[in-house]
C-alpha cells in the first residue's frame, strides 16, 4: 500500500530532509497549477468557486486533528498560529523550552515587550523535550499556559500530549506546534488547546500552509487581539462599524489567504487521509530503525531517543572527530540531502523514502574511513 503512497512523488531517493521541508506531491503540484490556471480565466463564479478548496482543506485538517470546523482555521504557516496564541493571553507566564524552535520563542518575547505574557524557560535535559515531570517542576500559580512542540526539531523528540495536559491541568493552557509531526505521527492533539501546523514539511502540501484547531476553552479565553477583518462577524458587510470577532476559529483569520495554497493544502491533507496516519508513521519508523542502524554501524553517535516510542521521523547524529560539514560533504556525493547544523546532522526520511536512500548513506560513512 505504501508503495502506492510512494508513486505520488517525485522526490528523489536520498531525499532526507523533510524535517526542513516535505517536497510536494504530483497531486499538491497539479492542484496548484490548476487553481493558478483558473484564476488567470477568472469569470464571475472563479474566486468563490477556488475557495471550495479552503473549505476541504479546513475540513480535512479538523478531521486528521480529531475536531471540527468549527475549532479548524486555516493559516498560511505555523509562526502565525503561535502568535495568535501568544497575543490572546492577557498576563501570566508561559513555560516554553529554551531548546524549542525560535519560532516558539518570539511570540511570547514580543508579548512580554508589550506587558502581556511572558515566557519562562524549561531547560530539558539534552536528547530529551519538554516533559510532565519537567513542567510540574516549574509549575507556579502564575504559569497560566505551556507552549510546546509535538516533536522536537533537533532530536525528533515526541513529547507526551496526554501527560502534559494531565500536569496542567484543565485550567491553562496547551498550546501545541505540530509542524514536526502532524501527518506521520499519531498523537493525542485533543490533550491541546491549540494546534498549530504548517503544511510545508511533514505534510508536503508546499510552502504558505497551515492550519490551527482550538479546543473550546481555547476559544473561550484567548482574546481575539490579532483578528483582522476576515475574522468577524458579518465580513462582507461594509459598514464602518467594528463587528465582533466570530465566535470560532474564524476568530483566528488576519485576511483571506491563498485560494491556490489552499488547493495544494487539500490535496496533500487528502493524501494523508486516504493513506492514513498510522501507516505513515509505521513506514517512517521502519526508515529511522535502519537508518539508525546505518549511522551505528558507522561509528556515528545518535543525539535521537533510541525508544521508538519516544522519538518521530528524525534522526541526529555525529561522527566523532569528523566535522558536520565533511559527513555532509560525503553524503551529498552519494545525492543524500541531509540537514547540516554546526554541531550534528540530521536525517528526516518520509513514507515515500525507498531503502535505497539507506544505501546511499552507508555507501558515504563508510567512505569516511572509520
Ligand atoms: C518546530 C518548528 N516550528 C516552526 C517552524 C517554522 O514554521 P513556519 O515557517 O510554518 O512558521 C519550524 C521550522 O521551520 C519548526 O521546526
Amino acid at each position: 500500500m505504501l508503495s502506492s503512497y510512494a508513486a505520488h512523488f517525485d522526490t528523489p531517493a536520498g531525499y532526507l530532509d523533510f524535517a526542513r521541508f516535505g517536497p510536494p506531491s504530483r497531486d499538491a503540484v497539479a492542484a496548484t497549477a490548476r487553481a493558478l490556471e483558473a484564476s488567470a480565466l477568472a469569470g464571475h463564479t472563479t474566486v468563490d468557486d477556488l475557495m471550495r478548496a479552503e473549505v476541504t482543506a479546513r475540513d480535512t485538517a479538523a478531521r486528521l486533528a480529531g475536531t471540527d470546523a468549527r475549532h479548524t482555521v486555516l493559516l498560511p504557516n505555523a509562526s502565525t498560529g503561535l502568535f495568535h496564541a501568544a497575543f490572546g493571553i492577557p498576563e501570566g507566564a508561559v513555560l516554553v523550552s529554551r531548546t524549542d524552535f525560535p519560532a516558539n520563542h518570539y511570540p511570547w518575547r514580543r508579548t512580554a515587550e508589550l506587558g502581556r505574557a511572558t515566557p519562562r524557560w524549561l531547560d530539558p535535559e539534552p536528547g530529551a523535550g519538554v516533559t510532565p515531570g519537567l513542567v510540574r517542576a516549574a509549575l507556579t500559580d502564575e504559569v497560566v499556559a505551556v507552549s510546546v512542540s509535538a516533536v522536537d526539531f533537533r532530536t525528533g523528540f515526541r513529547a507526551d500530549l496526554a501527560g502534559l495536559r494531565e500536569v496542567v491541568g484543565p485550567d491553562r493552557l496547551l498550546v501545541v506546534d505540530a509542524i514536526q509531526g502532524f501527518g506521520v505521527a499519531e498523537m493525542d492533539w485533543g490533550a491541546a488547546d491549540v494546534v498549530v501546523a504548517g503544511g510545508q514539511k511533514w505534510l508536503r502540501a508546499g510552502w504558505a500552509t497551515g492550519f490551527a484547531a482550538l479546543s473550546d476553552r481555547a476559544l473561550e479565553v484567548l482574546q481575539p487581539v490579532l483578528t483582522g477583518w476576515t475574522g468577524v462577524e458579518e465580513v462582507g458587510v461594509f459598514d464602518g462599524s467594528e463587528h465582533p470577532a466570530a465566535a470560532d476559529a474564524r476568530q483566528w483569520s488576519i485576511t483571506n489567504l491563498s485560494p491556490v495554497t489552499a488547493a495544494a493544502f487539500a490535496a496533500a491533507l487528502g493524501l494523508v487521509e486516504r493513506y492514513t496516519v498510522a501507516a505513515i508513521e509505521e513506514a517512517v519508523a521502519r526508515t529511522v530503525e535502519e537508518l539508525t542502524e546505518v549511522v551505528q554501524r558507522h561509528g556515528g553517535q545518535v543525539l535521537s531517543p533510541v525508544s521508538p516510542a519516544q522519538r518521530a521521523g528524525i534522526l541526529s547524529f555525529t561522527v566523532p572527530g569528523v566535522e558536520p560539514g565533511v559527513v555532509a560533504k560525503a553524503l551529498h556525493g552519494e545525492g543524500v540531502t541531509p540537514t547540516v547544523r554546526a554541531d550534528s546532522l540530521r536525517l528526516s526520511p518520509h513514507a515515500s523514502t525507498p531503502a535505497e536512500a539507506g544505501e546511499r548513506v552507508a555507501a558515504a560513512l563508510g567512505s569516511l574511513g572509520r
